[in-house]
């Protein structure tokens, strides 16, 4: 019968597993067992056939420390001897093993595990039989400020012990009977939504609230305990706090306790957040801090918000809401702008012209005066001068404007403006501020040339177009390449276009150029006028006199070299040729050209002379001392007549011939002539009468000479007149008044021949001339005796012209009317 209902009770669990590794078994039994015992639990598997040995039970012998355990030898049955209490011990882990007398394991050891099965036998149990609670006003329903506790030993996770709590009664029941709620599986106690309201109106006094706990779940039956709530209403210290302000760079040790909060209710767990997130932290006790310095220029505010939590991280109430303000320190300096490419001013901009206007930035709180900014000018040298300044600096707007004084072109100027924080107060941090500024050139200067007069440059008639006349140079004071450009013109003087200008774009030189022949007859001298403009507009006054130049040239008449009709002149003459005998002429080659003068350069023996306009050479003496055969050169010098220095010359080389033989003396039929003594001014001019006139004008002229007779050549003198004629006078001063023949050697080349040529000298009047008729006489003579004398001697020399005339008349009877000096004789070879 027994092990008919063990079977049914209990539920071994053979697990098939191989018999090297034998399946735990595992048996249940039930706790507090009230039937008979030993209890049979279940039949080990051991080995079917029979073995000799005895079974052996080991391991967990239990608190008690004897085993309750035991198996019967006969029928191999795990046995228990007595009740179990699973709250004494819920589990029992056995070995079985089959062993020999001598220990040695037949079977086994085989695992047995033994769990006792609960009974609900144990009653749940509040932590405290009364508990005390503050409850804040302000509290939110349904937000736990208590959380119950109670336990109950019976097997965890099953009805037996599952709890729930609750509320059995509230005294006082005022001003609702219902003003609590018991959550209860968790046993969190919480206003209901009826006691936020009432809680808020009335203060009420203290609660008190007679809770239960029971097991078995939400049936009915179970066992249960109770416990009292006091709860005490106390107000609300959730207040609102003021804004705190800090100073931002505190040096203080942190953290810093900058406020605190309170929850007035009980188990309170505080929170904080930080809008921004912040170095902020609250403790345990409310205590709120700040961690570490804080920047005003990185966050100048911050809010707080503190929440009051129970200890399931629920608020009890809104948050609280803190704000922080960080106060500002003026520890930021002004910022200058950066830099920036330089600013261009162009020149001449008027005063006032703004040049930048500097914004400093600065940090600190914005309208504090940690932030106003004031601004300097340091450089360049702000000292007020005579004439002004250069710029000028609003303090207040930064603003730099151009002063009075002007500002070169080109100028690299850098502003140095201090921006002083505290409206520039004393202890204001302070930047400087740089800004670079560079002057624009503008096209306000007009090129001029270095020198307005040139010249006078002389250039000859035949210089070649081309030519450079003179080279300008001018300059201009603006430095932009572009305004430097130059264009040049012939303003003036130049109507011919004989002039031209030649530049280089960016030179500045110019050359006046020939552009046309000159001509000293058209122009002998030129002003050309040469004005100089700039290329790009020009700002400001317009080109003052330095844009002109005046080029002065003069043209140098060119005359040409004179040139003679040979290179060399030869003349061949017999060393006897008389003195003034004319050799040869020596001529320009040009007819037409200008007018020569002649000259002898090395006639070191004097035989010669020249006739310094015509160009003939005579025999300036007899050539005394010259050897037939011999050659005798001069060198002749021709220059023109008005410009000396143009000369040219030639050899003129004389060969000497052998005297020819004296021809005979041809007295040839010479009319008389009359030359009055003493000598007086007159002479008589002699010729060569010859019928052929290209003799007479030819190239080579006569010469004439006295005869060799002494007397001859001391009482006459001939010179030579020309070519073709000679002027034969007195060379004493008393000469025999008579009838002389003088004889005069013409020579020709190499021909001579011999004049006689008649002379009556007689005795001069007092008009210088011969008395040849007394009738002309004009009456002197007032005595008898001088009459007498005077008629004797009339008598005797009309007596003795009477016998002349009669011998001349038959040979020319008209020329005795003839003034004796005027007319040459003719003779006849
Ligand atoms: C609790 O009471 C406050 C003030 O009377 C009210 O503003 C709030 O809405 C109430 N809360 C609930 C959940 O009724
Ligand atoms: C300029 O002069 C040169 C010689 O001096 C001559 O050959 C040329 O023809 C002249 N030109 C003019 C345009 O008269
Ligand atoms: C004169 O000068 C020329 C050239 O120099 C020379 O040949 C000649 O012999 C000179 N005559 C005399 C007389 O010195
Ligand atoms: C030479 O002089 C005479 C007298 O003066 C003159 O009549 C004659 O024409 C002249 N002959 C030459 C070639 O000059």
């Amino acid at each position: 019968m027994v092990p008919a209902w063990l079977w049914l009770l209990c539920l071994p669990v053979l697990k098939a597993l191989p018999e090297a590794q034998p399946a735990e078994l595992y048996v249940e039994v039930p706790e507090n067992y009230g039937g008979n015992f030993p209890l049979y639990l279940t039949k080990l598997p051991l080995p079917h056939e029979e073995v000799e040995g005895h079974i052996v039970l080991s391991g967990d012998s239990g608190v008690a420390g004897r085993s309750p355990f035991t198996v019967d030898p006969e029928s191999g049955f795990l046995l228990v001897t007595r009740a179990l209490d699973r709250e004494e011990q819920a589990q029992y882990q056995l070995q079985v093993t089959l062993e020999t007398d001598d220990g040695r394991a037949l079977w086994g050891p085989h695992p047995v595990l033994v769990h006792v099965k609960d009974e609900n036998d144990q009653v749940p149990h509040f932590s405290q039989a009364t508990y005390r609670v503050q409850l804040s006003q302000g509290t939110r329903p349904g937000i736990p400020f208590l959380f119950l506790e109670a336990s109950d030993g019976d097997e965890p996770g099953t009805t037996n012990s599952d709890l729930r709590f609750h509320i059995l009664s509230q005294a006082p029941p005022q001003p609702s009977p219902d003003m609590f709620h018991l959550e209860p599986r968790l046993g969190a106690l919480a206003l209901s939504p009826k006691g936020n309201t009432s809680l808020d109106h009335a203060l009420a006094g203290p609660y008190q609230l007679l809770v239960q706990v029971k097991d078995m779940g939400d049936q009915a039956s179970g066992h249960q305990a109770t416990a009292t709530i006091d709860i005490s209403v106390v107000e609300s210290t959730w207040l609102p706090l003021e804004p705190i302000h800090l100073a931002e760079n505190l040096e203080v040790p942190y953290p810093h306790h900058i406020s605190q909060v309170h929850w007035s209710g009980g188990d309170v767990h505080y929170q904080m957040k930080s809008q921004p997130p912040g170095p902020f932290d609250v403790d345990a006790e409310g205590n709120l801090y700040v961690t570490r310095k804080l920047d005003q220029e990185a966050q100048a505010e911050y809010l707080l918000q503190v929440q009051a939590q129970n200890s399931h991280g629920e608020d009890y109430t809104e948050p609280l809401e803190l704000h922080v303000v960080v106060m500002d320190e003026n520890d930021n300096a002004p910022v200058c702008p950066p830099h920036g490419p330089p600013v261009i001013i162009p020149e001449l901009s008027p005063p006032g012209t703004e040049v930048t206007r500097l914004s400093a930035e600065d940090a600190d709180a914005p309208g504090s005066p940690n932030s106003h900014i004031v601004y300097r000018l340091l450089s360049p040298d702000p000292e007020e001068r005579a004439e002004g300044k250069a710029f000028e600096l609003d303090p207040t707007s930064g603003s730099v404007t151009l002063g009075a004084v002007p500002l070169q072109a080109g100028q690299n100027i850098l502003l140095q403006v201090l921006a002083i924080d505290l409206a520039g107060a004393e202890g204001g941090l302070r930047s400087t501020c740089e800004v670079a500024v560079t002057i624009k050139d503008v096209n306000d200067h007009a090129p001029e040339f270095t020198t307005s007069h040139i010249g006078p440059v002389s250039l000859p008639e035949d210089v070649q177009p081309g030519t450079l006349v003179a080279t300008l140079m001018a300059t201009d004071a603006d430095l932009e390449p572009a305004f430097r450009l130059m264009d040049f013109a012939i303003e003036t003087g130049d109507t011919e276009g004989i002039f031209c200008l030649d530049w280089e774009a960016d030179s500045g030189h110019v050359q006046l150029r020939l552009h046309k022949n000159l001509s000293y007859e058209a122009a002998p001298s030129h002003k050309v006028v040469v004005v100089v403009r700039s290329v790009e507009e020009l700002v400001g006054p317009g080109p003052g006199p330095g844009a002109t130049a005046t080029v002065t040239v003069l043209v140098e008449r060119v005359i040409p070299a004179p040139k003679l009709d040979q290179e060399s002149y030869e003349a061949s003459v017999p060393v006897s040729i008389p003195a003034g005998s004319l050799l040869l002429t020596i001529q320009p080659s040009d007819p037409m050209s200008r007018p020569l003068r002649f000259s002898l350069v090395n006639d070191s023996e004097g035989w010669l002379c020249i006739k310094e306009v015509s160009g003939e050479v005579h025999t300036a003496q007899s050539l005394q001392g010259a050897l037939p055969g011999d050659t005798y050169t001069v060198l002749v010098e021709a220059q023109d007549a008005d410009e000396p220095r143009l000369s040219t010359s030639a050899t003129l080389m004389i060969h000497f011939l052998k005297a020819p033989p004296v021809p005979a003396l041809t007295l040839a039929p010479v009319p008389s002539r009359h030359l009055c003594t003493p000598r007086q001014d007159h002479g008589i001019i002699v010729s060569w009468p010859s019928e052929d006139p290209d003799l007479t004008s030819g190239p080579s002229p006569y010469s004439f000479s006295l005869g060799p007779n002494p007397t001859v050549q001391r009482d006459w003198r001939l010179q030579p007149l020309n070519g073709s004629h000679a002027y034969l006078t007195l060379a004493l001063h008393w000469v025999e008044p008579r009838e002389h023949a003088v004889p005069v050697v013409v020579s020709h080349n190499t021909q001579r021949w011999q004049l006689l040529v008649r002379v009556i000298v007689c005795r001069c009047n007092v008009e210088g001339q011969c008395m040849r008729k007394v009738g002309r006489m004009k009456g002197m003579p007032t005595k008898l005796s001088a009459v007498g004398i005077l008629v004797g001697t009339l008598a005797a020399i009309g007596f003795f012209l009477i016998l002349i005339f009669t011998h001349l008349a038959l040979v020319r009877k008209k020329d005795l009317d003839q003034p004796a000096d005027s007319v040459p004789l003719k003779a006849a070879v």
